[in-house]
């Protein structure tokens, strides 16, 4: 078995590594630093990283940089954690393997066990232990259902909006506002005018955030940040 040639591996700039996917030509992280977004931008902007019980809906699970980042963080703090991944074109396990990254090993071999069960493409996949419980559902965000009022962390994380539009819809952003608690923070790396007035018109408050206030070297300059009131309905 080898590596399919296409998924052309990328050095970013903190050294983290992403994947570029042959079929939109874009990267699956972005190309300042994988390990730095998924960390800066989807666990820390939504506040994750502060939250007792963290339930976290991703759209896009792509190499699992996220989660790996989330359940780290999750079990050094010990507390629980709830992950519920949708993703439409999962990747083969050898492929997962290529993106390794620095993980401590009670999480690096949570892991492992992400990997053994991910052969399987059954939907959904789910692994539980005393950390918590990963839900992965193979399904398009386009049709699919989303738990109500379930997550207090929205992940979004599709490709790039110019290649992959579908999961940025007006009707994903009002089902992603159904889906999340009273005052849950959705994250994501677009910032494109379409993308805030979705967001807004779904329900949520919508925050532009300067990235050099907090990585004052970041050749990106902004990300998204979306909140649902506390008094939703
Ligand atoms: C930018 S990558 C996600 C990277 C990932 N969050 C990580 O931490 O490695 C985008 C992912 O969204 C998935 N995706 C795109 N459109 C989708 C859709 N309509 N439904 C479900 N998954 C989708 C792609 O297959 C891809 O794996």
């Amino acid at each position: 078995m080898r590596l399919e040639p296409e998924f052309k591996p990328i050095l970013t700039d903190d050294g983290s590594t992403t994947l570029l996917h042959p079929r939109f030509g874009v990267p699956y992280s972005s190309r300042h630093g994988a390990l730095t977004q998924a960390t800066e931008l989807y666990l820390k902007l939504t506040e994750t990283h502060r939250h007792p019980c963290p339930k976290v809906l991703e759209v896009g699970f792509g190499l699992g940089v996220n989660f790996r980042v989330t359940l780290q963080d999750a079990m050094t703090r010990g507390v629980r954690l709830e992950y519920l991944a949708y993703e439409y074109l999962p990747v083969e396990r050898r492929v997962l393997e290529t993106v390794p990254l620095p993980l401590t090993p009670p999480a690096e071999a949570v892991w492992q066990g992400v990997l053994e069960g991910f052969a399987a493409r059954s939907s959904p996949w789910v692994l539980e232990g005393p950390w918590g419980r990963l839900e992965l559902r193979l399904e398009d965000v386009s049709t699919a259902v989303f738990p109500d009022l379930w997550a207090s962390a929205i992940y979004l994380d599709p490709f790039d909006p110019g290649v992959n539009p579908e999961p940025w819809s007006p009707g994903v952003l009002q089902r992603l506002f159904g889906a999340a608690q009273p005052g849950a923070r959705l994250a994501t790396y677009s910032v494109a005018g379409a993308l805030r007035r979705g967001l807004e018109e779904a329900g949520f408050a919508v925050k532009k955030v300067d990235l050099r206030q907090s990585l004052p070297q970041a050749r990106k300059r902004f990300w998204l940040q979306a909140r649902v009131p506390s008094s939703r309905a």
